[in-house]
């Protein structure tokens, strides 16, 4: 059984985390190996200046920017000249790919309380046909990814301490849904503690165990780094890595054009962003803050910045971030290199905690600081970047909340009408249901986009009601 050292006790103390001395010692020796093991794997350092900056109501207003204007973005092509720089875009994407100097990162180590599903959510049965998940569908993409340009493609999930053995579980258990054995890499991301939002004392979840959560999505560059990922890429050549979250089914994978335009630019960070649809939609916004490419928390936007209009009339600060990153290898290299690394941020959560006389407290109201990082956080460090802006209902309906604005349902019916306009133009009838169109899913290794369905829908394909197409029904 392991003591609390004297060494380990006066560094808590200086911490101003003496209560964690008690709490070790009112346990027995098993309980008290295992909160010792979380305690040890704390940066007490690094903890009590976060605290010192973010606890008792410091820390409120994160720096305010001078002068903040739209970013300069690659738009939607609209004329002759922006198609010709898109099919431009779209052959180098192409020849990096088939180059193979691209590698995927899944991030999937969020909670996702807001959706409230047991486990991980990449396993949440989105599908309204097959009921497949969110973990099969992405894997599906990579697949048709790999064969349409015939790479390799390494594969990325980031995962995170609490929810590791699920997803590898269920990786295992689908066979890596279908993907070539061996071809899936898992990195795990780091941990934070939450602390009291007043005292800034670190919160136990249980009597042997600190509240530990992920370390924001920032995560995964030290993750990529620390697990080796950056040198097996570097070896094989990889060169650029293309990141997307779990949560929205309608994102495109390695989408060349995209891959192509951070290509032309020289950048060593790249992002893709949708026009707001409204100033209080919740989505991060990508902007110019005094001349650098910046992603800005919609909780850190005024409303009257968010709110300011244009000359058209349109939202100035229009970019909205759907956390679509194409990210150099040797630009991570050099973000992790650095001592400070990504810039922790606060989040007031409701965390339950057990108190000191050993009794569980679910509180009402947000009690506690969460301190994590966003992987956005790395674009004002490129030496160049590029914004590129994609059609909202071609790739973007994230799956956050159970119900209303970014649901399943939501996602389902943006699903379903992306579909109905793949098969439309390919010539197939898809019959409604109140005006909507029936529910619809098309495999991504059948097709990644409308072109690709053209080419390879059946002749003669009629559809009656809910259907999935496969890709054995390659016409
Ligand atoms: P969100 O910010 O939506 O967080 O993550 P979340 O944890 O999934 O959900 P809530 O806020 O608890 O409801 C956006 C994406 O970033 C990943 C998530 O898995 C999701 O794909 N993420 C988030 C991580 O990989 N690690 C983190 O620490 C946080």
């Amino acid at each position: 059984m392991s003591a609390l050292s004297p060494a380990l006790a006066e560094r808590l103390a200086a911490a101003g985390q003496e209560h964690l001395i008690a709490a070790v010692e009112a346990l027995g020796p098993g309980g008290r190996d295992r909160l010792l093991a979380d305690i040890e794997g704390l940066d007490l350092d690094q903890v009590g200046e976060l605290v010192e900056r973010f606890c008792g109501g410091r820390g409120e207003a994160e720096h305010a920017p001078t002068e903040i204007g739209p970013p300069e973005a690659v738009g939607i092509p609209r004329d002759d000249a922006q198609r010709a720089r898109d099919r431009e875009a779209r052959a180098e994407g192409e020849a990096l790919l088939r180059a193979g100097r691209v590698g995927c990162v899944l991030l999937a180590g969020g909670q996702g309380t807001r959706l409230g599903f047991d486990g991980p959510k990449g396993d949440y049965p989105f599908a309204p046909v097959t009921g497949r998940t969110l973990f099969w569908h992405h894997c599906a993409k990579i697949a048709a990814v790999r064969e349409r340009y015939g790479c390799e493609l390494p594969f990325c999930v980031l995962t995170s301490p609490a929810n590791d053995a699920a997803t590898r579980e269920l990786f295992a258990e689908n066979r890596d849904y279908g993907l070539a054995g061996g071809s899936v890499r898992f990195v795990v991301q780091g941990t934070m503690p939450a602390v009291d939002a007043e005292t800034g004392r670190i919160l136990l979840e249980a009597p042997d165990r600190l509240a530990l959560s992920p370390d924001g999505h920032g995560g995964v560059l030290a993750a990529l780094r620390r697990d080796g990922v950056l040198e097996e890429w570097a070896a094989a050549g990889v060169t650029t890595a293309y990141t997307f979250q779990v949560d929205n089914p309608l994102v495109r994978v390695a989408r060349p054009e995209f891959l192509g335009h951070h290509v032309l630019a020289g950048a060593e960070m790249s992002t893709v962003v949708v026009r707001k649809v409204a100033p209080e939609e919740k989505m991060g916004v990508v902007a110019d803050v005094d001349g650098r490419t910046e992603v800005v928390e919609y909780s850190d936007l005024p409303d009257e910045l968010a709110e300011l209009r244009d000359e058209a009339g349109d939202l100035a600060l229009w970019a909205g971030s759907i956390a679509v990153h194409a990210i150099e290898v040797d630009f991570i290299r050099r973000i992790t290199d650095g001592p400070a690394g990504l810039p922790f941020h606060r989040a007031l959560k409701k965390v339950p905690f057990v108190g000191p006389d050993g009794t569980r407290v679910a509180p009402e109201e947000p009690n506690a600081i969460k301190f994590e990082t966003f992987l956005f956080d790395a674009l004002p460090e490129a030496r160049a970047t590029s914004t590129v802006e994609a059609a909202r209902e071609d790739e973007f309906s994230p799956i956050k909340n159970a119900r209303g604005a970014d649901s399943p349902e939501t996602a389902r019916r943006h699903l379903n009408a992306l579909y109905a306009r793949w098969l439309t133009a390919a010539g197939v009838e898809v019959p409604t249901l109140d005006g909507e169109p029936v529910d619809l899913e098309i495999d991504p290794r059948l097709a990644l986009d409308a072109d690709q369905l053209a080419a390879r829908v059946p002749p003669g394909l009629s559809i009656q009601g809910p259907t999935a197409i496969g890709p054995e029904e390659r016409g």
